[in-house]
């Protein structure tokens, strides 16, 4: 048997969904640029082009952006338990249990055909929307309803800050919000597909999913970044080398698959924090990230993902840090669906072998 750690270049599924290409330097879902779709659509178009397969026309759009806040507001009792859970419990944790509570009111929970499958994630889609929006909101005992004239991304932002943000706002968030929506087999995507396999129900892989997504080493990083910016460039360049020197990892650096470059998606926020910055008239946080690229860059030869730059433009938009994974989730729910309806479509089973380095033939009798 080969063996790859962390199986690295190990295809473990076909998939139809999205793929990292090295060589054009881009990530396609369906078929589309993930920086072009980042650019020029919204949230909800992203989102009915992973779980329907396909760009939605104007009829199919605004129907699943009516269903995305018809369906948004979480039962009584998803809220109370949230409500009763200790005030400092991480709120990746909070909306873990959350969505899993939200498993006992989908009438449809048992039923994985592709068209239950299908509803089940925009049921998904906007609760968790609701949830992650309203993370801050339901611990002080209330919560902000969404509202039927704004999209999904501004119903988020809008629950978070409190107020309709201003469209020079509202873009950078849908922005990094879109880029975050689907990236091939990451640890929780495949984590998704793991439970799925099983014939396990939609939500309890969303669940898993959530879990797997808190990790520093994956989507948590985006709030572990955000400590390099409390710094001045000198203090930031000090930071980061006094990490290196203790073999500490610097969060927002590396990525499993892009190992030459620049992730294409933190190219795109790169620009978008540079326009917030320009905009404010203060660029320390774009000189404080420019610099630790250059100094990782030089040093370690290692290069900015997605979450460096998105822990800056949070900041700047005013988010606190605890939401900074949760929203991770609200984005990429939409990629999780998506691999379950596409695993449960055509299942089976994972099941891989692990190599045993644990003796054999031990005798039971005889232990003294
Ligand atoms: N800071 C310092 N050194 C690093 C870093 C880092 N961020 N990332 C990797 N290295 C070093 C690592 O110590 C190792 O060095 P050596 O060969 O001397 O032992 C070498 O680079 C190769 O690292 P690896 O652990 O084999 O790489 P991996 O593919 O197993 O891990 C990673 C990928 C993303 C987990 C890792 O780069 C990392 O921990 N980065 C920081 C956390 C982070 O930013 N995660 C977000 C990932 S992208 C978004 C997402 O998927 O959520």
């Amino acid at each position: 048997m080969s063996y790859s750690p962390g199986l690295e270049n190990v295809p473990a599924t076909e998939s139809s969904i999205s793929t990292i290409d090295l060589e054009a330097g881009k990530i396609w879902i369906r078929g589309y640029s993930l920086e072009e779709l980042a650019m020029e659509c919204t949230y909800e178009e992203v989102a009915h082009l992973l779980i329907y397969g396909h760009l939605p026309d104007t009829r199919e759009l605004n129907e699943f952006r009516r269903k995305l806040v018809d369906e948004s507001l979480a039962p009584k009792e998803v809220l109370d338990i949230l409500g009763m859970l200790p005030k400092d419990m991480h709120p990746m944790d909070l909306l873990k249990t959350g969505i899993a509570a939200l498993s006992g009111f989908d009438p449809e929970l048992e039923n994985s055909d592709i068209e239950a499958n299908r509803r089940k994630s925009v049921r998904i889609l906007a609760k968790t929307g609701f949830l992650v929006g309203n993370l801050g909101n339901i611990r002080e005992g209330g919560f902000r309803l969404f509202r039927s004239d704004l999209g999904h991304a501004a119903n988020l932002l809008y629950a978070i800050i409190g107020r309709r943000a201003e469209s020079w706002e509202l873009k950078a968030f849908e922005t990094a919000f879109i880029l975050y929506v689907e990236h091939e087999l990451a640890a929780s995507t495949f984590a998704a597909r793991v439970i799925a396999s099983t014939m396990a129900d939609i939500y309890g892989a969303v669940v898993g999913a959530v879990a797997a997504l808190k990790g520093p080493l994956h989507g948590g990083a985006n709030e572990k970044a955000l400590e390099i910016f409390q710094y001045d460039v000198e203090g930031a360049e000090k930071f980061v080398r006094e990490r290196l020197a203790r073999k500490e990892r610097v969060m927002g650096f590396g990525h499993r698959v892009y190992r030459r470059g620049i992730d294409p998606r933190a190219e795109v926020m790169k620009n978008v924090l540079a326009e917030l910055c320009n905009r404010i008239g203060d660029d320390r946080l774009y000189r404080v990230a420019v610099r630790v690229e250059e100094l990782m860059a030089n040093e370690k030869n290692l290069y900015p993902n997605l979450d460096f730059y998105v822990a800056p433009v949070y900041k700047l938009l005013g988010i606190s840090p605890g939401l900074f994974t949760p929203i991770f989730v609200a984005s990429r729910v939409a990629g999780w669906c998506a691999h379950v309806i596409e695993q449960q479509a055509a299942n089976r089973i994972f099941r891989p072998r692990a190599i045993y380095t644990g003796p054999r033939g031990q005798k039971i009798s005889g232990r003294g």
